[in-house]
């Protein structure tokens, strides 16, 4: 197959985790510290596994701070990122949709980032929860962080416009359009990125969504897979603004644009 600067290009927007980390950096690993705060608040016990591990940032922060971590993504180009950079827990291949890593072998698992909404059907969402009923010892928890399909409700400011980012990656401007539009069908915030650079090769457009995951849906989807909400709210989190600070509590409304949960399990798999 002849390899073409597009096929350079595709590869650096879809498949680069040094770009990843460039462009949504994460110095003081708040997301990390967030989670073990979660974690220490409600006694989970020392295994974690970080589902959509990503780049394994967050997955070495709870690590460095004494868990026996598993990350797990479905992207190899993550898994070999975080084996190489961010060493000491285990990385494995798994899918959100779907995965079996040992009935009862984890006393949480935390998804961060907006991981859990790649669960775009129900379906999926269900496949998710029910592997993480099986993954769970009796009384595990599960930490989530996402966007909140709440906060689109009568709200357009972040829909539908443009919005441009320049960076500069080896030795090249890059720049990304990226719009974001509403899938009322399918429930889905979808985005379409479109990627030039002053090196010449042609444009590429990158489309992905998120799942709109409304607060009452998920507390519904909780209850059916065997598990009690502890916490569901909008913020003080990693990725809101003012951002989380170590002490601060977790707050009660879901109206902004960040959703956060801890759930626990109550119904183990039978
Ligand atoms: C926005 S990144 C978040 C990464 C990391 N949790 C963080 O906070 O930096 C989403 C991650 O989910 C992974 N992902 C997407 N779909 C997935 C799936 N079906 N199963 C497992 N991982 C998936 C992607 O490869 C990517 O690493």
């Amino acid at each position: 197959m002849t390899h073409t600067a597009t096929d350079d290009l595709r590869n650096l927007l879809t498949d680069n985790p040094e770009l990843y980390e460039a462009r949504f950096p994460d110095t003081h690993r708040l997301a990390g510290r967030w989670t073990e705060d979660c974690l220490r608040r409600y006694g989970a016990g020392p295994r974690v596994l970080d589902m959509g591990c990503g780049t394994g940032r967050d997955a070495a922060h709870l690590h460095a701070v004494g868990r026996k971590v598993t990350g797990a993504d479905l992207s190899e180009a993550m898994l070999a990122h975080a084996r190489a950079h961010h060493p000491g827990p285990a990385y494995v291949r798994a899918d959100l949709h779907g995965f079996d890593l040992g009935h009862g072998a984890f006393d949480a698992v935390v998804c961060l980032d907006s991981s859990l909404l790649y669960c775009h059907t129900n379906a999926q969402l269900d496949g998710f929860l029910a592997s993480c009923r099986r993954a769970l010892s009796p009384g595990g928890l599960l930490v989530a962080e996402m966007r909140n399909g709440a906060y689109f409700l009568g709200r357009t400011d972040l829909l539908d416009t443009p919005t441009v980012h320049e960076f500069a990656w080896q030795g090249s401007v890059h720049r990304s359009t990226t719009t974001l539009t509403v899938d009322r069908t399918a429930q889905l915030l979808r985005r379409s990125r479109v990627w030039t650079a002053d090196d010449g090769s042609p444009p590429v457009e990158q489309r992905s969504a998120w799942r709109l995951l409304f607060p009452q849906e998920l507390r519904r989807l909780l209850a059916a897979h065997g598990f009690e909400v502890l916490d569901l709210h909008d913020g003080p989190g990693p990725r809101t603004e003012p951002p989380w600070r170590e002490g601060m509590p977790p707050g009660d409304a879901t109206d902004a644009d960040r959703l956060h949960v801890v759930a626990r399990l109550t119904e183990p798999a039978p």
